[in-house]
């Protein structure tokens, strides 16, 4: 019997509990099938495919082996070792909805909030999204950048490895490619992966107050078809989405823009039923989106639609926080699993609902408000996150071959997630095989 070849790493972590996250079903139902890169659907959500006292092998930015810390240290002859022993090691977290990149603050609003104001109240009086949209149209791409980068470090200290950025706070042609150019800048200059969605119907412009049709013309004639040769120029692909809300953009005009931009080639994503439950969330199921994203105040029916469809059902629980709802006012997380639907977790981190920059407080609010376990809450945020933004195949789950995407936790139990919160439990990330955050 010849001995197990032995493999050659530039890393080895060990000893730790190692969740690798598997993509789909709980249970193969041809065990010899390979497993698609899809994501946990309905009561599958929560496999964490545990490895007590495991290892990762990390050559040239990769994963090139997994198993257990015997085995591995066994076989495995690497250029640097992390003993993890008492620590838990998961895939870097995946955040697929941010409004990444704004200049400004809206502290002023805050306040006014805690009064009493709502934030549809702000938004009516000409605040809320456009405060924000004046300060990034006065801003340069220089500008957009070096205030976006310092929030990236941030990310990434708390344990995201891969985000979503959305543009919206320009709302002309020049000033939403600006910030297309931003986000493309952001991810060639930060070792964060970024996915980039167009968002041009974010709100109505002052300028078009009232008139809110003509400036769906405007969207569908001119910012769109200027995105897509951008998209093309850049080779970056780009998801399209719209704010689907009351006051803002109704199912028509979200149709009318949406159905435009799979022509052109988009992706499609959705704002739905964050304040009223309109059809978005069906609408999004029918053009087969992505993902519907926020779905607080999603109609039945909408929710049986989710168990039927490929769209995945983004939850922001830190978005009721920020605006400092309560009672119905977070996603109804166990029917959308109890239909079938698969559910990921995201920030929505922007200056306005949700100044929040840790995935880590996000699992600790939808353990409490969306009643997850852990182990649901940390496959929501890391493999069906990675799906929400069609990197179901590249990130969110740790395995032979993927992109060497990985966290070190300074706790001795995955379920410390969530549980703790407030202080970060994130020892060392790990981006594409390179320590990124090391402890200290
Ligand atoms: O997802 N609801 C629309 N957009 C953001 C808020 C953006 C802002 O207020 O600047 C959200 O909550
Ligand atoms: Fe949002």
């Amino acid at each position: 019997m010849s001995a197990p070849a032995s493999i050659d790493a530039d890393l080895l972590v060990h000893s730790a509990q190692v969740c690798t996250v598997p993509p789909s079903a709980a249970v193969d139902p041809e065990p010899s099938a390979i497993r698609p890169a899809g994501p946990q659907r309905g009561s599958q959500l929560g496999d964490l495919g545990i490895i007590a006292d495991g290892a990762v092998a990390i050559r040239d930015g990769r994963i090139v082996a997994l198993g257990t810390a015997g085995d591995l240290r066994a076989r495995v002859s690497a250029a640097a070792e992390i003993n993890a022993a008492g620590k838990v090691v998961t895939p870097g977290l995946v955040d697929p909805h941010t409004h990444l990149p704004w200049v400004g603050d809206r502290a002023d609003e805050f306040e006014m909030r805690v009064a009493g104001a709502s934030y549809m109240e702000i938004m009516a009086a000409g605040g809320g999204i456009m405060s924000t949209v004046r300060a990034v149209r006065d801003a340069s791409t220089d500008e957009l950048v070096e205030a976006n980068l310092p929030r990236l470090d941030r990310l990434m200290a708390h344990g995201t490895t891969t985000l979503e950025m959305k543009t919206g706070y320009g709302l002309t042609t020049a000033d939403e490619l600006k910030q297309l150019e931003a986000i493309h800048r952001l991810d060639q200059t930060h070792p964060m992966d970024v996915a980039a969605t167009f968002l041009g119907a974010h709100a109505v412009p002052a300028e078009y107050q009232g008139r809110t049709d003509a400036y769906v013309d405007l969207v569908v004639e001119e910012m769109l078809p200027a995105a897509a040769q951008w998209s093309q120029r850049k080779q970056r692909p780009l998801f399209c989405d719209v704010f689907c809300e009351a006051g803002v953009f109704d199912v028509d005009q979200s149709r009318r823009i949406l159905v435009q931009a799979r022509e052109l080639g988009f992706q499609l994503k959705i704002h739905a039923d964050e304040f009223e439950g309109l059809g978005g969330t069906a609408l999004a199921c029918e053009l087969g989106a992505v993902s519907a994203d926020h779905l607080v105040t999603t109609p039945e029916e909408d929710i049986a639609a989710l168990g039927r469809c490929q769209t995945v059902a983004v939850s922001l629980p830190g978005t009721p926080f920020g605006l400092g709802h309560t009672g119905r006012a977070y996603t109804p997380a166990r029917s959308i699993m109890a239909a079938g639907g698969a559910l990921a977790l995201a920030t929505d981190l922007n200056p306005g609902t949700c100044w929040c920059e840790s995935m880590q407080f996000v699992i600790a609010l939808a353990t409490r408000y969306l009643h997850l376990t852990p182990a649901q809450a940390l496959a929501a945020a890391t493999l069906n996150a990675a799906c929400a933004i069609g990197r179901g195949d590249s990130a969110g789950t740790l395995a032979a071959g993927r992109p060497a995407d990985l966290l070190i936790l300074n706790i001795p139990d995955y379920r410390h997630l969530g549980y703790r919160f407030g202080t970060n439990l994130v020892e060392t990330v790990i981006k594409a095989g390179q320590v990124v955050v090391g402890p200290g």
